[in-house]
C-alpha cells in the first residue's frame, strides 16, 4: 500500500511514525510533501520515507493520501495535488472541514474525515472518523487501521464529530489544566514543584490506565477509593460543591458548539 501525506507537521509526523512503527506501511512506501524542507527531511531521515517538495509528485500512484495541513492551507494543497488525487482514499484530519467541502475540493477522491487528538504523538491518540458517500466499507476499515496506528480509532457518523472535538479533540487541554491544578495543590500543601508535577502526571496516567484496563465504570473506581469520613471523601465534597463536574460538562458542550460554528 502506497501512502502520501500532504503536510509533514506535528500530526503528520505522528501518523506516519505510527504507521511505520506498527508495520501498517513500509517507510519506502510512504511519501511526505511539505514546503518546509526541514519538516519533510526530518521524517525521511527518521523513518526512511520519501520526502517530496511537490504535492502532485507525492500523490501520484498513492492508494491513500493523508491531508495534514492547517485549514487555511487546504485549498492550495489539494489544488496542487490536482488530478493525482482521483481514485485515492483521502483521509483528512483537518479540524472543522466537512465531508461536503472536502468532496467539492477533491471530487475524484473517496473521502474519510477524521478528528484525532495530540496524544497521537505518543501513540495514545483518540480519533473518530466518518466516511463520505463514496467511501466503501473497505475504505472505512482501512482508515480505521491507519488511524488506529496512533491510538484508538472509532467510526462515527459525521454529525458526531463536533461532539468528538469537544470531548477528545480539545480534551487533552482540559487534562493538562487538571495536571497543573493538581500540581499547584501539591505545592500549596507543601511539596516541591518538580515532585508535585511528577505526582500529578503519574496520577492522571495511572488513573486513566486503571479505568481503561479494568473496564470498570469510573463511578465504581471512584467509590473504591472513597472511604467513609476519609481524605478522598473530603476532597470530592469540595470538587462537587465547586461544581467541577458541571464545569466539565459545560466545557465539552462549549467546545462542541464552537466547533459547529467554525465548521459553518
Ligand atoms: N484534534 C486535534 O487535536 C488536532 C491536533 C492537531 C492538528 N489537528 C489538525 O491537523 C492538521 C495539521 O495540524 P498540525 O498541528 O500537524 O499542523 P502543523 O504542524 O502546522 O503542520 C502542517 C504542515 O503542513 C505544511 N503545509 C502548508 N501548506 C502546505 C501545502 N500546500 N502542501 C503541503 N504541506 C503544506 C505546513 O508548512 P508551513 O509551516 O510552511 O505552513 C506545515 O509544515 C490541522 O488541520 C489541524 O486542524 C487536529
Amino acid at each position: 500500500m502506497k501512502i502520501a501525506s500532504l503536510g509533514a507537521g506535528r500530526m503528520a509526523a505522528a501518523l506516519v511514525r505510527g504507521l511505520v512503527d506498527a508495520g501498517v506501511a513500509r517507510g519506502a512506501d510512504v511519501r511526505v510533501a511539505d514546503p518546509v524542507p526541514a519538516a519533510r527531511e526530518r521524517l525521511a531521515a527518521e523513518l526512511g520515507v520519501q520526502a517530496c517538495a511537490d504535492n502532485a509528485a507525492a500523490v501520484t500512484g498513492a492508494d491513500v493520501v493523508l491531508l495534514c495541513v492547517k485549514p487555511g492551507d487546504v485549498p492550495a494543497a489539494l489544488a496542487s495535488a490536482g488530478g493525482a488525487l482521483n481514485g485515492t482514499l483521502l483521509i483528512s484530519i483537518v479540524a472543522g472541514l466537512s465531508l461536503a467541502r472536502l468532496t467539492a475540493l477533491a471530487p475524484g477522491a473517496r473521502i474519510v474525515r477524521a478528528m484525532p487528538n495530540t496524544p497521537a504523538q505518543v501513540g495514545a491518540g483518540a480519533t473518530a472518523y466518518a466516511g463520505g458517500d463514496t467511501a466503501s466499507a473497505e475504505d472505512l476499515a482501512l482508515a480505521g487501521r491507519i488511524l488506529g496506528a496512533v491510538g484508538l480509532a472509532f467510526a462515527t457518523p459525521e454529525k458526531s464529530l463536533d461532539a468528538v472535538t469537544g470531548l477528545s479533540g480539545s480534551g487533552p487541554a482540559y487534562v493538562f489544566l487538571v495536571i497543573e491544578a493538581l500540581s499547584d495543590g501539591g505545592v500549596a500543601a507543601g511539596l516541591p514543584r518538580p515532585l508535585a508535577t511528577q505526582l500529578a502526571v503519574q496520577t492522571v496516567l495511572g488513573a486513566a490506565r486503571l479505568a481503561a484496563e479494568s473496564g470498570e465504570h469510573p463511578a465504581l473506581l471512584r467509590e473504591a477509593v472513597t472511604s467513609p469520613g476519609g481524605t478522598t471523601a473530603a476532597a470530592l465534597g469540595v470538587l462537587e460543591s465547586s461544581a467541577v463536574r458541571a464545569a466539565f460538562i459545560d466545557a465539552v458542550a462549549a467546545a462542541a458548539e464552537r466547533s459547529r460554528e467554525l465548521g459553518q
